[in-house]
């Protein structure tokens, strides 16, 4: 396979590396994953996350398989055991499933290697499109709110909605960010202000519940999220805490944005109600513990309610920045996501 290379992943010489997310910001460590235990644990412990990333790294680790000399039942095992590391995130069903359905029909591992690799390129290409299309829709001197991490450690190109924030920095727009910090595991503070800075845009981190005094002081122009999955009707979900940015926004007369390729669309959902949400640990909640310290300020296995994403529904947002095009609520309904 040739080398492929992103903010949040490569493979160089034979090998698959996923730069260690848990780390970010302060330390750059770079995982060489092993096998498909290894590469489900990187993804559930969120060393490596983002929908498309998620799938290009899988995609990547099955092409890697297929390039070394699997055959095609190992191949199909190590489809399955990853197919399932992260439930709401539809990106790493799609990629794979795409992949299963060619060795199937009879593909070689060299044409399954060649599919990784085109998986991938196609990522970087879909994120230049939205990132486009978004950017004309910002005004010049925006003030613009962002939720959890949608970059290039979320993608393996420039992003989704951060995508979009970078095109139009880049396009000399007088921009300002304002960062959620997204909790429980802060993606935003930790990561999105680490894209900000890496790229030069003026931001501010804001604790989530700041959102709304924000709005009500007219100091919030638009907001930008990513998604984690689209149901046909354009309902999706994404980070906790999205749902409730759309509602403020409602409120607000703040125009709202969701940011997402077409490879983030799940065909099979016909609404929001069918998108399955990810619960995750407790101790997220209770306190931080890993390369930031351990610490726990609840009681002592205090109960604890933590899904990973909330849905948020279609009629609260303003617009589908999608790769082929920026879409209203009348033109999802006429099928815009299922073309
Ligand atoms: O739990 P995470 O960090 O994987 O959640 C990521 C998000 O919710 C992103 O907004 C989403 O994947 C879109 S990223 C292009």
């Amino acid at each position: 396979m040739k080398d492929l290379f992103a903010t949040c992943l490569k493979y160089q010489n034979n090998q698959l590396l996923i730069l260690d997310q848990r780390r970010l910001p302060h330390e750059q460590h770079w995982h060489q994953c092993e096998s498909d235990d290894d590469l489900v644990t990187l993804i559930q412990s969120l060393a490596i996350r983002g929908a498309p990333a998620i799938g290009i790294a899988a995609s990547t680790w099955i092409g890697h398989l297929a390039d070394s000399g699997a055959s095609n039942d190992e191949l199909i095992k190590s489809i399955h055991k990853l197919r399932v590391a992260r439930p709401t995130a539809v990106n790493l069903m799609n990629y794979l499933d795409q992949m299963l359905e060619a060795i199937e029909q009879g593909a070689d591992n060299i044409a399954i290697s060649i599919m990784a690799e085109a998986l991938f390129d196609e990522d970087v290409a879909l994120c230049k499109l939205m990132a486009n299309h978004g950017a004309a829709l910002v005004p010049d001197k925006a003030k613009i709110l962002t939720h959890c991490n949608t970059g290039g450690l979320a993608t393996v190109g420039m992003g989704t909605a951060i995508g979009v924030i970078k095109a139009a920095h880049e396009q000399k727009k007088q921009i300002h960010v304002w960062v959620d910090e997204t909790r429980p595991l802060l993606q935003g503070g930790r990561l999105t202000a680490w894209d900000m800075q890496q790229a030069g845009i003026p931001y501010q981190i804001i604790c989530d519940n700041m959102a709304a005094m924000l709005m009500g002081k007219n100091e919030v122009d638009m907001i930008l999220v990513g998604a984690d999955r689209i149901a046909i009707n354009g309902d999706f979900a994404n980070k906790i805490g999205t749902y409730s940015l759309a509602v403020l926004a409602k409120h607000h007369g703040v125009p709202f944005y969701v940011v997402a390729p077409h490879t983030t669309v799940d065909k099979l959902c016909a609404d929001g109600d069918a998108i399955p949400i990810e619960q995750r640990a407790a101790d997220e909640v209770r306190g931080v513990s890993g390369n930031f310290g351990n610490c726990q300020w609840t009681p002592t296995d205090a109960p604890v309610f933590n899904p990973a994403f909330d849905v948020t529904p279609a009629y609260l947002v303003t617009g589908w920045i999608l790769d082929k095009g920026v879409f209203n609520q009348q033109e999802i309904d006429a099928g815009a996501l299922v073309r």
